[in-house]
């Protein structure tokens, strides 16, 4: 078998497992930090998390200065004055605790506060020119992986869409995995955030992009969340659920980061910056139009996911394998009782075919896409799941 070359990135350290927060103070030690900016958001604070991490600071005598942000995702003038604030505060180590929008303001922040630059600058790919200040990550959910990713998502000011900052600057220097983080979940937020995470890992394995390294990672991962997360989701306090989807969720971060997603998240993208969708919901409502697209179009390529889903090898032809994929996705979402009909969350039948023309206009989704999607077809897909 050929090997193509290829490069791999990811956060050059990752703590993993229960009670690992309490590397904390260590680490940012080993970053030489004395003043620690934490960005985190209000929801965290009453859930005693951001207490924990200030008390591992204090008792180590670190300087420390909190932000608690709205807890949505971030707009391009919310991370402009989070990083006025790391400015004013003189921070030398950036901490992102929460989900997704914590750690990607902290990491846009973080690098605009060096390049000397306001978000505007850096939105786009390649455009951080020196790295950010030294980031720790810290993830509350089991979701996005921005611990491990060179990818953090803005929404416009005006709301239009979601645009990344996509440099190898904005990977963390240290991430901190800790199941017990994600003890206190909702049952929803871990729905969203889970399935979020299996998009990361079936998407990435389609994905053009994908290598024998991603493809390794993703198949690993899409199996321990098809097994873990239902039971996460039905009892939140089972840790030995949590630690496994945490690490499924971690796997599909290191793919996500290499191989890139497709269509299920540049439609989910347009979804969630117009409507105020949350992500993973918006990704759970496209995922099974969008692989009942790729079973049409790329039957081989799905029919690939069958065996890390655990199809039987019986099952021998690809459009069978990948009509049986169709069905355990269908049934993973269902279990985790995801409500997948656009009509539930407020979208208007009328805006489909301008939300599917700026999802076909995806460039670098597209091109990542083992099948690229038309304007009409990516219609016929939004119409399936109104
Ligand atoms: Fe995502």
């Amino acid at each position: 078998m050929a090997v193509d070359p290829s490069v791999f990135r990811t956060s050059p350290i990752v703590n993993f497992g229960a009670g690992q927060l309490n590397n904390l103070a260590e680490e940012v030690k080993f970053l030489g930090g004395e003043k620690v900016f934490i960005v985190t958001d209000e929801g965290l604070r009453s859930a005693g998390l951001v207490d924990r991490a200030e008390a591992i600071l204090a008792a180590e005598n670190i300087d420390f200065h909190t932000r608690e942000n709205p807890a949505q995702e971030p707009s391009v003038s919310l991370i402009n004055s989070t990083a006025d604030e790391m400015r004013e505060y003189g921070a030398d180590v950036v901490i992102g605790l929460g989900g997704g929008s914590s750690m990607d303001t902290s990491q846009i922040a973080g690098c605009a506060v060096t390049n000397r630059a306001s978000v505007e600058e850096i939105i786009g790919v390649h455009l951080v020119k020196v790295p950010g200040l030294p980031n720790i990550a810290i993830p509350t959910t089991a979701g996005t992986a921005s611990e491990v990713t060179g990818n953090a998502v803005t929404v416009l000011n005006d709301s239009s869409n979601k645009q990344p900052v996509i440099s190898p600057h904005i990977y963390p220097d240290v991430a901190i995995v800790d199941p017990e983080l994600t003890l206190g979940l909702p049952a929803r937020v871990t729905a969203a955030s889970g399935i979020d995470a299996f998009c990361h890992a079936t998407e990435s394995f389609l994905s053009t992009n994908a290598t024998i390294m991603t493809k390794m990672f993703a198949r690993e991962s899409m199996g321990i969340i098809l097994d873990n997360l239902p039971i996460a989701y039905s009892n939140g306090t089972d840790i030995n659920a949590r630690t496994g989807q945490m690490m499924g969720a971690l796997l599909a971060g290191y793919t996500l980061a290499n191989a890139g997603v497709t269509i299920i998240h540049a439609t989910a993208h347009v979804i969630g910056a117009r409507y105020k969708v949350p992500h993973g919901i918006a990704n759970a409502i496209c995922l099974v139009p969008v692989f009942r697209f790729y079973a049409q179009k790329v039957p081989g390529r799905m029919a690939e996911l069958a065996g890390p889903l655990g199809v039987s090898d019986s099952v021998s032809d690809p459009q069978d394998r990948a009509d049986h994929v169709i069905n355990i996705v269908e049934k993973l979402v269902s279990d985790i009782g995801i409500d997948t009909r656009l009509s539930t969350y407020g979208i208007l039948e009328d805006d489909i075919p301008e939300m599917a023309r700026l999802t076909a206009e995806s460039e670098r989704l597209q091109l990542q896409s083992p099948a690229q999607a038309t304007a009409e077809e990516v219609e016929s897909m939004l119409r399936a799941a109104f």
